[in-house]
Formats: structure tokens, C-alpha cells, sequence
């Protein structure tokens, strides 16, 4: 069985009137939940707009050439991970979606002191 994969748009951020307080707005999804409950019996919740103060859209987004290796971000293609990283991928390190998350959010935080241990990510 495929993992689901839940994108939570912004409705509760106009619940709650975050735009009236002048918070800014970010592009795709505010928060992304992804559901990781067959292996590890749980769900990561990914905070995307304020990761995008963060990053640029491409450090995370990226496309696919042709020969199988990684392409350029392109504005308006930003498939889910898993879409690619299915198994399939040259790269063993990266071929599934949870070594590519594993890879590219681990990676960043280690860098800039973002949260690494398991239970920060993945909430039971
Ligand atoms: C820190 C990493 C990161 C940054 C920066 C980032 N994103 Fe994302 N984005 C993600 C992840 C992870 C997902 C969820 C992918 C999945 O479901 O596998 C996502 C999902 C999306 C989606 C929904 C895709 C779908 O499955 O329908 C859109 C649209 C999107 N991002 C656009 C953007 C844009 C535009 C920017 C720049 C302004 C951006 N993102 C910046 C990581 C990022
Ligand atoms: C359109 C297909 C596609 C999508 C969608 C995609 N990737 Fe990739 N990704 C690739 C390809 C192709 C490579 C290169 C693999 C190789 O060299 O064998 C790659 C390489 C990587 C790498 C290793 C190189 C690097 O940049 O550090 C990471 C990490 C990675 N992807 C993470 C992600 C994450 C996280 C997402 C979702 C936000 C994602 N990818 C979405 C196709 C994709
Ligand atoms: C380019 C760097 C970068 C990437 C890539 C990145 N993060 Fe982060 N993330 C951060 C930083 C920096 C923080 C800490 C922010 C702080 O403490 O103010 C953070 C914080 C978090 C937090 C704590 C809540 C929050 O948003 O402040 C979670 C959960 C998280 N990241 C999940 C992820 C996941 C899941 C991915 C991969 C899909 C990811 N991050 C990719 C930089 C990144
Ligand atoms: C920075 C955030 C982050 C940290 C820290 C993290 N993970 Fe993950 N993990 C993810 C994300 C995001 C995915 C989902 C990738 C996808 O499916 O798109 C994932 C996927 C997984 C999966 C696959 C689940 C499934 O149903 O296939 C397992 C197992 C897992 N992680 C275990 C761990 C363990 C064990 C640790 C600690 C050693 C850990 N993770 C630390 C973000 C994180």
C-alpha cells in the first residue's frame, strides 16, 4: 500500500485570522503531513511556509532529466517527493522518498541547528 500523503491547505490560518495580524503568506501548502505510520507509526508535519524563510524553492524542488539525473527547479513542478523517489533512483542513497527527506532535511539541519532526533519530526 502506498503511503498517503495529506497536504493541509490554509484553511486554518484563515481561521484563525493569521493574515489579519500580518503574517505573511507562502506559495503551495502551508503545512505538508506526511503520513509514515507503516514503518514507523507516525506522522511528520512539515512546517512548508516557514520553511520557506528559510530556503529558496529550489534547494528543496527539483525536476528530472531525461538521463535520470537531477534537472533545475522549475516554477509550477513541484511533484511530491515520492513521485521520483520511489525506488527507482540511480542514486541508492536518495532512490526512496524517506532516504531523499532523510538526506535533504537531516542534511539542512544539521548545518543550521534545526531539530535531528526522530521525535522531532516524527510524532506518534
Ligand atoms: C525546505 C524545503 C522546501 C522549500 C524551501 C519549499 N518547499 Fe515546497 N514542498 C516541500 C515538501 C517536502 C513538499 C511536500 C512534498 C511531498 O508531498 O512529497 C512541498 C510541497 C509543495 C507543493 C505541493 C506539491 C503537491 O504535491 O501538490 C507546492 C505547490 C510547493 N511545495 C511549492 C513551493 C514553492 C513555490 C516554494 C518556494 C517559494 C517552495 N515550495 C519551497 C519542501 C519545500
Ligand atoms: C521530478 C522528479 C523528482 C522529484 C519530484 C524530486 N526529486 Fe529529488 N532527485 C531526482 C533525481 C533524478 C535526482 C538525482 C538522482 C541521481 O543522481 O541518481 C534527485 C536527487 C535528490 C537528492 C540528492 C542530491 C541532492 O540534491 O542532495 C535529494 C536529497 C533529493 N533528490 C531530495 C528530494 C526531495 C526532498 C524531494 C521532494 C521535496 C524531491 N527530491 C523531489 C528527482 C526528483
Ligand atoms: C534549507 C534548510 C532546511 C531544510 C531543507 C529543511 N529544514 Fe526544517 N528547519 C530548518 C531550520 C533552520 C529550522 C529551525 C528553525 C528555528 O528553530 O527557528 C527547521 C525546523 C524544522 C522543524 C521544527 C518546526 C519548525 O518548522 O520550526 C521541523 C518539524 C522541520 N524543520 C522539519 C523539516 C522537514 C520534514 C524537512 C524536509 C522535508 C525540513 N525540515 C527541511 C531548516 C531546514
Ligand atoms: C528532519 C525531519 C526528520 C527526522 C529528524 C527523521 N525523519 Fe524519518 N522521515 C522524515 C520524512 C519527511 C519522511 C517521509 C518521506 C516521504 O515519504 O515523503 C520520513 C520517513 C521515515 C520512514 C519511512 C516511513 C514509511 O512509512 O515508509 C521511517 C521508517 C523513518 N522516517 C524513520 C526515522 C528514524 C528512525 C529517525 C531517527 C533516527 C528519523 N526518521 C528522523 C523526516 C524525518
Amino acid at each position: 500500500m502506498t503511503k498517503k500523503i495529506v497536504l493541509c491547505v490554509a484553511v486554518l490560518a484563515m481561521v484563525c485570522g493569521f493574515s489579519a495580524i500580518g503574517m505573511a503568506g507562502g506559495e503551495g501548502p502551508e503545512t505538508v503531513t506526511i503520513d509514515t505510520a507503516k514503518k514507523s507509526g507516525s506522522t511528520v508535519t512539515f512546517q512548508h511556509w516557514a520553511h520557506q524563510g528559510r530556503a529558496e524553492c529550489a534547494d528543496c524542488h527539483h525536476s528530472k532529466n531525461a538521463d535520470g539525473s537531477q534537472g533545475p527547479y522549475v516554477a509550477g513542478a513541484e511533484a511530491a517527493c515520492k513521485t521520483c523517489h520511489d525506488g527507482s533512483i540511480a542514486d541508492k542513497s536518495v532512490a526512496t522518498a524517506k532516504k531523499a527527506a532523510h538526506k535533504k532535511c537531516k542534511g539542512c539541519h544539521k548545518e543550521k541547528n534545526g531539530p535531528t532526533k526522530c521525535g522531532d519530526c516524527h510524532k506518534k
